[in-house]
């Protein structure tokens, strides 16, 4: 730990050098450190032979049948994946994106415990990672924030946040970027990895809380962008990728324009009741408009998008071009051996590997098995889907 001493001094210092008129290199330097959201943690870069690789997991689910055993079997099993792929893949960064503990069966002790489980194999690794959580993280006994708050206490190397007071919503205080930056030296990342909470599950007196990301969320973006574009330039020079665990609203009318050829992986689930958001029945009279807002200022905002990427429907693996915004959505590959399943499904990551310093350039992604099989390799780009050569507007 830091002592608290030595960072309050840099604070005076950095409070008395800012209440001098500064040189406009000094403030620039001034607002540029102001934009680095982990003063205390390390920066984030690719490795020195130019590449960056994400893994994320997805929909682990510990917790099911707590009083059995074939509960206990699938949490081992999900650890035996945790730990088999954390070491197979070496990322440089892992997404954990929702859907951590199947809230409905927890008590608020055991959920801790069962938290740390699934920490244990990230904080062994070492590697630094982010979550998002979902709609069964918010239940009676167990909320985003209590996980959130637990999970950045255990794992030195959580790069979760919680957004500022006020924005969010009930239920959804997970919103935060990450940058990402080409060397450890540069002024300015490469690449924004952007994570929003799309809340879902119940409160602690069992209301259904909304399950998209809140109106709220949508003024944050384009504060933020707006911060980024002043201190490092366009939005257009970075590159992003985007995590949410339940799909936005937009995403279900991909379904039924799906090719095996351009769009390759599993599309097991229909999408539409209980699969994307405003699925609640007391909520959903907002229907497609539930996220609007929020749609409207991520993909007007924010550029360089290259995926927006949910789990959420643990039989789906495709990625699809939204045509209205131009932008591509993925689902992850269901990780957990807990949530509903099928046999020949398999459970393993989904990929994404930066070769370019310039992270606007493109990513490949593609789903990986526990079991050594990798499929659905595309090569992602703005507004394209490149699969084995062909594009995909
Ligand atoms: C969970 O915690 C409750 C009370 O704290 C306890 O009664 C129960 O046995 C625990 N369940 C498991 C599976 O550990
Ligand atoms: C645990 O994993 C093994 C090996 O993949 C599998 O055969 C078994 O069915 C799994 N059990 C559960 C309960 O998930
Ligand atoms: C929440 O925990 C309490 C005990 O702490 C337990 O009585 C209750 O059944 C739990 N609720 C759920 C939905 O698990
Ligand atoms: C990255 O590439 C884009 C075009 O793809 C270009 O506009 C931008 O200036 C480049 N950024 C840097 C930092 O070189
Ligand atoms: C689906 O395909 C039709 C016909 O090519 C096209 O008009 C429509 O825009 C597509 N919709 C989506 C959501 O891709």
């Amino acid at each position: 730990m830091f002592p608290w001493f030595i960072i309050s001094a840099v604070l005076a210092f950095v409070a008395q050098v800012s209440a001098r008129p500064a040189l406009p290199n000094d403030q620039e330097s001034f607002i540029i450190s102001r934009l680095d959201p982990y003063p205390a943690k390390p920066k984030l870069s690719f490795r020195p032979d130019g590449t960056f690789k994400i893994s994320v997991f997805s929909d682990l689910h510990y917790g099911e049948n707590p009083a059995g055993t074939w509960g206990r079997v699938q949490d081992f099993n999900s650890t035996r994946l945790l730990t088999n792929m954390l070491a197979s893949e070496k990322p440089d960064y892992v997404v954990i994106n929702g859907d951590l503990i199947t809230g409905e069966s927890a008590f608020s002790d055991n959920s801790t415990k069962l938290y740390d489980q699934i920490m244990a194999p990230l904080i062994l690794s070492n590697v630094p990672f982010s979550c998002t959580y979902g709609n069964h993280d918010n239940q009676v006994n167990i909320s985003h924030i209590e996980e959130l708050q637990h999970e950045v206490q255990v794992a030195p190397q959580s790069y979760t946040r919680a957004s500022p007071s006020g924005v969010g919503g009930k239920g959804g205080p997970a919103n935060y970027w990450v940058p990402i930056y080409f060397r450890p030296s540069d002024p300015v990342p490469s690449l924004i990895l952007w994570f929003f909470d799309s809340r879902g599950g119940y409160d602690e007196h069992d209301v259904p809380i909304p399950d998209w990301v809140d109106d709220s969320v949508a003024g944050w973006i384009e504060e933020e962008t707006h911060k980024m574009n002043k201190v490092w330039g366009k939005g257009e020079e970075r590159g992003s990728l985007v995590f949410m665990h339940i799909p936005p609203h937009a995403v279900q009318k991909l379904q039924a324009n799906l090719t095996d050829e351009a769009n390759p992986g599993l599309n097991d689930d229909d999408l539409g009741e209980g699969s994307v958001q405003s699925t609640v029945p007391p909520l959903s009279a907002c229907k497609d408009e539930c996220d609007r807002v929020f749609w409207d200022s991520l993909t007007s905002n924010i550029k360089n998008v290259h995926a927006i990427v949910s789990g959420h429907d643990h039989g789906n693996e495709w990625c699809a071009v939204e045509p209205s915004k131009g932008v591509v959505f993925c689902f992850d590959k269901h990780s957990g051996y807990g949530g509903y399943d099928a046999d020949h499904w398999n459970h393993g990551v989904r990929n994404f590997l930066f070769t370019s310093a310039n992270a606007s350039d493109g990513v490949e992604s593609w789903i990986q098995y526990e079991t050594g099989e990798s499929k659905a390799r595309v090569r992602l780009r703005g507004s394209d889907i490149y699969v084995e050569g062909k594009t995909r507007q």
